[in-house]
């Protein structure tokens, strides 16, 4: 059998991974000699590998996540008080599995969407089901929605491994359709076990306020605390700095 020939093969029976290596590994074992299984094994690893990156990629699409953060290109200088511990804690993601929560709550600009990000990115390379939500911007989409829609859009923020929704109660008040959308999410993901990460610069003593109701907020607030960790970000804004450091770098103008 020719090369061209295996190659069609292996590609019939959906082995592209094989396929793409197929010339070097053909190459590697005639020059090195080696035993057979250890070709024949490297061959299955280079498919497996592929399936993998193919299905983490695929995962980070369908997350709806904008970017792929990591706690590696965080400054764990500039706010020293942060909880980096918690938040490595967070990234092995074994939260995930034990269905809790986490809370990431403090001053704006701070790393919390950051911090959040990063853990859901780790999670879609972990082959998770993730989803990340802008939590004012989808709520209000939600609000305008029709009751089909809002079936559908539910759905989709319950049946995810892990759910982020980030920056909740940006815009303070919320529409009453968005406040009972988020109490029916803590509630369904709660009684299925399923993770959420919250991150918000409003201190929970307030929730009520921007709910407008006091009973939906202590309902919310038991279920999600009930298996949480809770990740205060205390601190300066990282984005006065960069703001800083960048009026530092701009030309003076000429008078
Ligand atoms: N310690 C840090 N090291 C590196 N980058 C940081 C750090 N803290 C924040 N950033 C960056 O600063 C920007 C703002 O951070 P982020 O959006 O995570 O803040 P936040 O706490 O979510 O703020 P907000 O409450 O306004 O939503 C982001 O681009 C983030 O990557
Ligand atoms: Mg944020």
């Amino acid at each position: 059998m020719t090369m061209i020939e295996i190659e069609r093969i292996l590609r019939e029976l959906r082995l592209s991974g094989i396929a793409d290596t197929l010339s070097t590994r053909v190459m590697q074992a005639q020059s090195t000699q080696e035993p057979f299984l250890d070709t024949l094994g490297a061959m299955l690893q280079d498919e497996i590998d592929r399936r993998r990156s193919r299905l983490s990629e695929r995962r980070f699409k369908q997350s709806k996540l904008d970017e792929r953060p990591s706690l590696a290109d965080f400054d764990w200088r500039f706010n020293p008080k942060l909880p980096r511990q918690a938040c490595f804690e967070l990234h092995a993601l074994k939260f995930i599995t034990e269905g809790a929560n986490a809370l990431i709550i403090g001053k704006p600009g701070t790393g919390k969407s950051h911090v959040a990000k990063a853990v859901a990115y780790q999670a879609t390379l972990q082959s998770y089901d993730v989803r990340y939500v802008e939590a004012d911007t989808e709520f209000a989409r939600y609000a305008l929605a029709n009751h089909a829609e809002q079936a559908k859009i539910l759905r989709t923020y319950v049946e995810p491994d892990l759910l982020v929704l980030d920056d909740l109660f940006l815009a303070r008040r919320i529409h009453e359709a968005s406040a009972e959308l988020l109490q029916a999410i803590v509630h369904q993901r709660y009684k299925l076990r399923r993770s959420l990460i919250v991150t918000s610069n409003r201190v929970l003593q307030d929730w009520a306020k921007y709910l407008g109701d006091a009973t939906m907020a202590s309902t919310i607030l038991d279920r999600l605390m009930h298996r949480a960790a809770m990740l205060e970000f205390e601190g300066k804004s990282y984005r006065l700095k960069e703001a800083a450091s960048r009026i530092a770098l701009s030309p003076v103008a000429a008078p």
